[in-house]
């Protein structure tokens, strides 16, 4: 399976940081934020690439991640997002890279202390849909909400006012290859993006979605209270600190 990291979007809650390069740059404790998703798909296996990224400060990835071997990558690739059309939008750029397949798409500025194994070997063979993962958070309103009708998700609501539960729907999504016919059906929300809820929505319609509980801690890092304490989170992971198993200091060297 194939992995791709969508790390556009011109950050405008972290400015002034994100004046002078793009968020996903920003440190996280000791590394960069973006190493932590490359991690995440690493840790599952996945080690073809592609960065969907955008903004002014596109190019500095390059100087930062090169070809993506020194990470234990096989291939990196990357791509331009022109302007803010949201997540569903990026992921189109992924469509001729993901080839046929079924791909695993993380967001950049999500981190997670543990692993997702389990559930992308699941969906591996899971024959079609979808694959999303949820943690209960104090603070839902500010994500994507499950809807459940006893352990099923029934609807996924975009930062909804009034919570119907405190599932938070995590910045990790699995999907086959319709995704990108899905992505094409989208109309702009309110915010005028391609919104990723509903894509997830668009599977649970069809029936094809299932859903995974994610095990450890989950942060997004988009703003300076969830940058602050992602920071705090990795700092105080100890042993589990993510980024140990392939991007050790040694062999990232800077180049
Ligand atoms: C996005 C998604 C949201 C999801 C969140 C995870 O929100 O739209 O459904 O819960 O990522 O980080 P955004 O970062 O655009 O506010």
């Amino acid at each position: 399976m194939k992995g791709v990291i969508l790390a556009g979007g011109l950050g405008s809650r972290l400015r002034p940081l994100t004046l002078v390069t793009n968020k996903h740059l920003l440190p996280v404790y000791d590394r960069p934020m973006i190493y932590y998703p490359m991690q995440t798909l690493l840790n599952a296996g996945i080690n073809e690439i592609l960065l969907v990224t955008g903004g002014e400060h596109a190019g500095d990835f390059l100087k930062l991640l090169g070809n993506g071997k020194a990470l234990g990558l096989k291939d990196l690739h990357y791509t331009y997002q022109e302007g803010e059309g949201g997540i569903a939008d990026a992921l189109k750029l992924a469509e001729d890279f993901v080839d046929g397949g079924k791909v695993v798409v993380v967001l950049g500025d999500n981190i997670i202390e543990k692993n997702i194994k389990r559930a992308v070997a699941d969906f591996f063979t899971q024959p079609t849909g979808g694959k999303i993962m949820l943690k209960d958070v104090p603070d839902p309103h500010r994500f994507g909400v499950a809807r459940m009708d006893g352990d099923r998700v029934v609807e996924i609501l975009e930062k909804p006012k009034d919570p119907p539960t405190n599932h938070a729907v995590i910045g990790i999504y699995m999907y086959d290859n319709d995704v990108f016919d899905i992505c094409r059906t989208l109309k702009p929300s309110g915010r005028g993006e391609l919104e990723i809820t509903d894509v997830n929505n668009a599977y649970i319609e069809r029936g094809d979605l299932t859903a995974d509980s994610l095990d450890g801690w989950w942060t997004d890092a988009g703003t300076f209270e969830s940058l602050y304490r992602a920071a705090k989170l990795v700092a105080e992971g100890g042993a589990n600190h993510v980024g140990t198993e392939h991007m050790t200091r040694e062999r990232v060297a800077p180049h």
